[in-house]
């Protein structure tokens, strides 16, 4: 049963993020939400938080924590080589040890490191733009936003081409058990592909041991080296594999996604398109407005670690908490009228890659990325969808806002880059 206010309907017995409804267009729940009731006991006694500042408060503050939320999901997916690896994952710390991980990869996601990547990745959208450039179709997910974010997330890591394709096949196969209720078949593949996914990092990792790199296995090996005494948690391997598949995970499809939701968002508002072709200069505030617009990270559940107040709701200690930083980017008290999608749009930084001690060690290089492919794909002649805008459809997933693919026609380009 629903309630149906101004034709947004909103489950009576609570929001249920994995209804299908929802999962198609999330954000006339999250308008309801922020009008009537934001903060919001959804099913299972699951807490919703919909306004800017309360979800950022959620994000950063250490109430409310990450480490309590491992015990939930490790029992979901039992025991195995997902539980073994992601039982050490950032994700799942709270501080010290959080700080202390996010201390040690931090070098490599320097700004002076970024800024050199720069003209590297401009290299790599063009190697993979120009052949489907010329063409005249894609599926931007598939052929063109998977590859370029794998590509340099495993060149931050230290995985060398070869192993590209096994990356992002393991990738597939556990994606689906970090999200909500995977079923007992996504929890088979996802151990099978953990357990090679080791394998192969542990492999990698003893290559660098003897020949250090300047990459992500190698800073921390080079810390592995150092005294270890001083810490109630010695670094091993095994959390060096955690870390650098936690990394892959964070830099994977988050990029691949929004790479996808920023081109559905010009197909879909061609005025906005057409605006940015003839004025380029705006590619940079174009990404911050389609990060806030249709953020391909949706949410992140925290768990209450001390009896707290949020926005004038009591919540306990335990209680499970879903910061929706896809809402909070639709709150009309930070961004007037947030419904609509306006390349122009100033000072619009998006709740997209969380707050605080755990905001994005990856957004600058996100960034660099979603210009770079804008800088292309925004030129190409006549651009539309491949297929009925109904027959595009969502992964299942209660955090991630995943395009399953997006199959796109253009003019076949005569001269490369695209003018
Ligand atoms: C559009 C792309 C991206 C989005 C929307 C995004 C979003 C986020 C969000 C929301 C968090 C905070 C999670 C939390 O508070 O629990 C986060 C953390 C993180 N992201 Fe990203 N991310 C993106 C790309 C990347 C990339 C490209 C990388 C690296 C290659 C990366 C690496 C990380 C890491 C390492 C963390 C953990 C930080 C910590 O716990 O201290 N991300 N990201």
């Amino acid at each position: 049963m629903t309630i149906s206010v101004a034709g947004s309907p909103v489950p009576e017995t609570g929001l249920d993020p994995l209804d299908p409804d929802f999962q198609r267009d999330p954000y006339p729940f999250y308008d309801w939400l922020l009008r009537h009731d934001p903060v919001h006991r959804g099913q299972e006694g699951t807490w919703y938080v919909t306004r800017f500042p309360d979800v950022r408060t959620v994000m950063s503050d250490e109430r409310f924590g990450c480490a309590s939320v491992r015990d939930f999901w490790a029992e979901m997916v039992g025991p195995g080589a997902l539980q073994d690896v992601m039982s050490d994952t950032m994700f799942f710390e709270d501080n010290p040890h959080h700080a202390r991980l996010r201390k040690l990869i931090m070098p490599v996601f320097s700004p002076k490191r970024m800024r050199a990547m720069e003209p590297k990745i401009a290299h790599i959208v063009d190697e993979l733009l120009e052949p489907l450039a010329r063409r005249g179709h894609m599926d931007v997910v598939s052929e063109f936003g998977a590859p370029l974010a794998l590509h340099f997330v495993c060149n931050l890591i230290g995985v060398p081409p070869e192993g590209y394709d096994g990356v992002r096949r393991w990738s597939l196969d556990i994606a689906p058990t970090l999200d909500l209720v995977p079923s007992r078949e996504e929890i088979i593949r996802g151990n099978q592909a953990m357990g090679e996914f080791t394998e192969y990092l542990t492999w990698l990792i003893g290559q660098r041991r003897a020949d250090r790199r300047d990459d992500m296995i190698s800073v921390m090996l080079d810390e592995m080296d150092k005294d270890q005494s001083g810490y109630d948690r010695p670094l091993t391997t095994s959390m060096i594999v955690s870390t650098v598949i936690s990394v892959v995970f964070a830099g994977h499809d988050t990029v691949t996604n929004q790479v996808s939701n920023t081109m559905l968002a010009l197909i879909d508002h061609p005025d906005q398109h057409e605006l940015l072709r003839r004025r380029p200069e705006l590619i940079e505030s174009a990404v911050e407005e389609s990060l806030r617009y249709d953020s391909s990270v949706q949410s992140n559940s925290r768990r209450v670690d001390e009896d707290t107040v949020i926005g004038g709701v009591q919540l306990r200690k335990g209680d499970f908490v879903v910061a929706l930083m896809g809402a909070a980017n639709r709150d009309p008290d930070v961004y007037p009228d947030p419904g609509r999608f306006d390349v122009t749009r100033a000072g619009a930084h998006p709740m997209s890659f969380g707050a605080g001690m755990r905001f994005c060690l990856g957004a600058v290089l996100a960034r660099l990325e979603l210009r770079a492919a804008l800088t292309r794909l925004v030129p190409l002649a006549d651009l539309r969808l491949d297929c009925a805008r109904s027959d595009l459809s969502y992964q299942r997933s209660s955090m991630f806002r995943s395009l399953v693919d997006l199959p796109v026609r253009f003019t076949p380009a005569t001269h490369y880059p695209p003018a």
